[in-house]
């Protein structure tokens, strides 16, 4: 039972962050984690680097076969701002926790998944658009997807899908 749960949560966060990656290519910085081997799956498409701050799954993933995945250890936050690649920030906690990276690439290509666990869809995204420089935001709700939102902060719009993945999450990227 424990088993089915898990595999619905990975299989609805892969759905959900699919949308994202169609029609992009090119080079990718990410965040590919324990689960590599079924991350890359949706990232057929990319030249990938991935930064991975656990020594413990880099060593993973640095023995594993993918050679044409260049893995890196370190903080993703070392990363260079480059323009033509597409930044995938896949964090497994809140917005709170990650604002100095938000911050630094906020003004490139990007795909922000974040945890809302304990936190309201509301102050997450009210603390983004702060980042992104905004003190005002509103969020519309699309009647026909309940899971999808439009949030306006300042003059940038911002695509918002919600998902549970054990915790409640939710992405978000330039529209
Ligand atoms: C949510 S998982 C990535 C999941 C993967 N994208 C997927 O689709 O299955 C995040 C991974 O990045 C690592 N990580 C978290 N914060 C990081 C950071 N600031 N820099 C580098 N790695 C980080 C974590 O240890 C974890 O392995």
């Amino acid at each position: 039972m424990q088993e089915n749960k898990t595999y619905n949560w990975i299989s609805k966060k892969r759905t959900t962050r699919k949308q994202f990656f169609s029609g992009k290519s090119g080079k990718i910085i990410t965040l590919l984690g324990n689960s590599f081997r079924t991350a890359v799956k949706t990232l057929k498409k990319f030249e990938i680097t991935s930064y991975e701050i656990n020594p413990i799954i880099y060593m993973r993933q640095k023995e594993s076969k993918f050679k044409r995945i260049n893995f890196k250890f370190g903080d993703i936050l070392s990363a260079p701002v480059e323009e033509g690649v597409f930044y995938d920030l896949d964090f497994c906690c809140t917005i709170f926790s990650v604002e100095e990276h938000v911050r630094k690439f906020k003004d490139t290509d990007f795909l922000l998944t974040i945890c809302l666990r304990g936190k309201t869809l509301e102050s997450s995204l009210a603390f983004f658009s702060k980042i992104m420089g905004s003190d005002t935001y509103k969020i519309r709700r699309y009647r026909t997807q309940r899971n999808l939102y439009i949030l306006s902060a300042g003059e940038k719009t911002y695509r918002v899908i919600t998902y549970r993945d054990g915790a409640p999450m939710c992405c978000i990227a330039k529209l």
